[in-house]
């Protein structure tokens, strides 16, 4: 009796802790989400590298680059898993890019898109909402620190390091296979800067340009150049969607608008 009861309440703390972490873990979302809210950021973006990272891994693309770096210029990496990690959104994470998703779909994730950097969205943007609607009702902001555990992210530098600081023998500590073919060794151009690449980014058109926030969030945790970036920030567009939409799938309908 006493073993069956054991089995019985270790299965039971089984199921919830699994459900605990099920109802914990965000998802990915793919940058129409964002887009449709966020707009002036998702059309500046979509003029980075970072959008257009997928693309080159296509045959002939940046043929030179890939020479130097003992690749087969001639060669398609689009399925190869030891490059579309680092090139598209979400690769081997929950919702995240997938080769068997539609085309439609992965139009969405094929490049770095916006949760790469900013992290799974499918909680916290539900937050951005309803804070969104706060604001709008009371002129009230919400704590900003409830969005780092729906997996935001507002600490970047790790974030970059996974995909530009991972290559063999690379100083950072948490490089691991498969590694970037593009190192310091092959060029310098290749050396990762945090600092300079978030803040000069803007001249090689890697890095969305800055648009003014109103202030929706407030308190601590701030990202580390907020102040400085939102000096000179422009005025946003108006969102594309309505944020008052409720549905998940109900904004799928004309996902043609916003192509490259
Ligand atoms: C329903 C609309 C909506 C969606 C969808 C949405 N956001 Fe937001 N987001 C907002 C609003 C509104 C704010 C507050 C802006 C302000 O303060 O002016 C915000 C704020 C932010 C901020 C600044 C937070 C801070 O520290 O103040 C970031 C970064 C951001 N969103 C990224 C994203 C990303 C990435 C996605 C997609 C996963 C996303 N958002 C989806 C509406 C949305
Ligand atoms: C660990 C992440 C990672 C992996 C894995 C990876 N890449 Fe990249 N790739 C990057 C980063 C980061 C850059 C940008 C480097 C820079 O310009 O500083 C890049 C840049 C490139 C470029 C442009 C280079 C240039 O000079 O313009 C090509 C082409 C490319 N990668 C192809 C590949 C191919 C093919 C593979 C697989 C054999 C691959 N990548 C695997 C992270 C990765
Ligand atoms: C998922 C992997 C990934 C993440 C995360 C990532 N990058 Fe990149 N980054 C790339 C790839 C791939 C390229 C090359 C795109 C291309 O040219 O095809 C690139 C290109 C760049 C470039 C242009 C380099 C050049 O040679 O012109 C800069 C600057 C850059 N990234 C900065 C950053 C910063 C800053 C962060 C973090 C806030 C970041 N990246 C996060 C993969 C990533
Ligand atoms: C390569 C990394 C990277 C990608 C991709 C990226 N962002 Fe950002 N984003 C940043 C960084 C870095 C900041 C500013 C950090 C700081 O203030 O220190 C930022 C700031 C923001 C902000 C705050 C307001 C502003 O304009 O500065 C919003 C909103 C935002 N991003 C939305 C998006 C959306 C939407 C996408 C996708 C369409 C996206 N981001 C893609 C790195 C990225």
């Amino acid at each position: 009796m006493k073993k069956i009861l054991t089995v019985l309440f270790s299965s039971l703390l089984l199921i919830l802790l699994s459900d605990y972490s099920f109802a914990a873990k965000a998802s990915y979302e793919g940058y129409k989400k964002c887009g449709g809210c966020h707009k002036s950021q998702k059309d500046s973006w979509l003029e980075t590298k970072h959008a257009n990272a997928f693309e080159n891994l296509k045959p002939n693309k940046e043929a030179e680059a890939k020479k130097k770096a003992k690749l087969d210029p001639k060669k398609d990496y689009t399925s190869d898993e030891k490059c579309v990690g680092c090139h598209v959104t979400g690769y081997k994470q929950t919702k995240g890019y997938s080769e068997r998703m539609s085309k439609t779909a992965a139009k969405y994730y094929t490049g770095v898109g916006c949760e790469e950097c900013h992290g799974p969205g499918s909680l916290y943007r539900k937050d951005h909402r309803s804070a969104s609607r706060k604001f709008k009702n009371t002129k009230e902001a919400s704590q900003r620190s409830p969005l780092l555990k729906k997996g935001q992210v507002l600490e970047f530098e790790e974030e970059c390091n996974r995909c530009h600081m991972n290559y063999e023998g690379s100083p950072w500590k948490n490089a691991k296979e498969p590694y970037t073919p593009f190192t310091p060794d092959i060029d310098k151009k290749y050396k990762f800067d945090y600092e300079k690449a978030v803040k000069e980014s803007g001249k090689d058109k890697a890095m969305h340009e800055h648009f003014k926030l109103r202030g929706v969030f407030t308190g601590k945790p701030v990202s580390k150049f907020r102040e400085e970036f939102q000096k000179g920030a422009k005025e946003p567009a108006e969102p594309e969607e309505d944020e008052g939409d409720e549905g998940d799938g109900g904004d799928e309908e004309g996902g043609g608008e916003d192509g490259e």
